[in-house]
């Protein structure tokens, strides 16, 4: 059996103003009018048997994901584990795998996939989610690698080792690289990105956070015991869950494990982090310019603009990301539209 675990972590703050702590980024519409978290949920169940899912996601986001996919999947069992607080994926994970040991056995595979990315291809990305669960039934911690296309250092990198009978094992896995290798890692033209999405059975990933991290596998461990498991949904102890070192199953787990492999997929993904990335989902005129809702561009180049209750209009620039929400307008250097996350931090500051 194979269980979709959607990863739900609220707001990104590099597409302020678009993705807010009140309205996060799964929350986000695109422009088929879908949020990203009914694709995902769609997404999961039909390459996932059974039917169920589980999502982990924080206390606040609880009754508008459910709502979402009540209307997305209906005929789906949707099940939930509430975070007080966010400690990052490896405990969020690790909850995830407490749960579904508990309700299906260790050899249950977990499908992990993140509530807030874009998949285009669907038939390619279900080969690869067959090609992974294979895998991961055999024991090995899986993941999905896509063709880097630049050096972004928020990515990890994957350097690919021996051939398996459905992928490759992991030689090298680096997470977050700084500018430097990652450019040096995207030249070398061999290495993938880690594209965030995950297969394993529960009791594989159980034993290796036991293995690498001990301090978060015991906090998930005295978790699970505080939390009333089996109800719905299952709110994590917020006492105990505070107490767990928060780290990503990157840097926990994947860049350290032994049976590491990756499969490699082009599903037109992407996690949609930046302003630059959502741009690049529209197509652009013969200047390079994209625009969502309405605008008038004037002798501008590069620039993308979207407007959703306002036309916006602008004369004689380049290389611009403008972004109105009727109550904020982002103004940004496109090439530095990943920093948009230091607008956050000094509104937070100053709050
Ligand atoms: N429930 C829950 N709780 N979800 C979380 C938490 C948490 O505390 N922290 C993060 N998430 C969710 C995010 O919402 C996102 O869907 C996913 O887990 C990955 O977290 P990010 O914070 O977006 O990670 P990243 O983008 O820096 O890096 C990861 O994704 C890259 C690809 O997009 C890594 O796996 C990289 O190796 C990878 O290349
Ligand atoms: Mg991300």
């Amino acid at each position: 059996m194979l269980i979709p675990v959607i990863l739900s972590g609220g707001a990104g703050t590099r597409l302020w103003p678009v993705s807010r702590k009140a309205h996060p980024k799964p929350f986000m519409r695109l422009a088929d009018g879908q949020t990203l978290a009914s694709s995902t949920i769609r997404r999961a169940l039909k390459v996932a048997s059974g039917g169920v899912s589980l999502t982990v996601t924080g206390r606040d986001y609880y009754f508008l994901t459910r709502d979402l996919y009540r209307e997305a999947a209906p005929e789906g069992e949707h099940h939930f584990l509430l975070e007080p607080t966010g400690r990052n994926t490896a405990p969020a994970i690790g909850a995830a795998a407490h749960w579904v040991r508990d309700h299906f056995g260790p050899e249950t595979l977990m499908l992990v996939l993140p509530a807030d990315h874009l998949i285009r291809d669907h038939a390619a990305f279900a080969q690869a989610v067959s090609s992974a669960a294979e895998l991961a039934s055999k024991g090995w911690l899986t993941c999905l690698g896509i063709s880097p296309t630049h050096a972004e250092t928020g990515y990890g990198y994957i350097r690919a080792g021996e051939p398996l009978s459905d992928g490759l094992e992991i030689a090298a896995f680096v997470e977050k690289p700084d500018a430097e290798t990652a450019q040096r890692y995207y030249e070398s033209g061999q290495y993938l990105w880690n594209g965030g999405m995950f297969c394993f059975s529960a009791g594989a990933i159980l034993a290796a956070l036991e293995e690498y991290v001990p301090d978060i596998s015991v906090g998930i461990a005295q978790v699970w015991r505080a939390s009333a498991s089996d109800a719905e949904p299952v709110e994590l102890e917020p006492e105990s869950f505070a107490a767990v070192r928060a780290d990503s199953i990157d840097f926990a787990v994947m860049e350290k494990a032994q049976r590491r492999a990756v499969v490699p997929v082009s599903c037109g993904w992407s996690d949609i982090g930046s302003w630059q990335a959502i741009s690049e989902l529209y197509e652009g005129d013969a200047l390079g310019n994209r625009v969502r809702g309405e605008a008038v561009l004037v002798d501008s180049r590069n620039t993308f603009v979207q407007g959703e209750q306002r036309l916006v209009a602008a004369v004689g620039v380049d290389n611009l990301v403008i972004v109105d929400t009727g109550d904020a307008v982002l103004v940004a250097s496109r090439d530095r539209a990943q920093e948009v996350k230091a607008v956050v931090d000094e509104l937070r500051r100053t709050e």
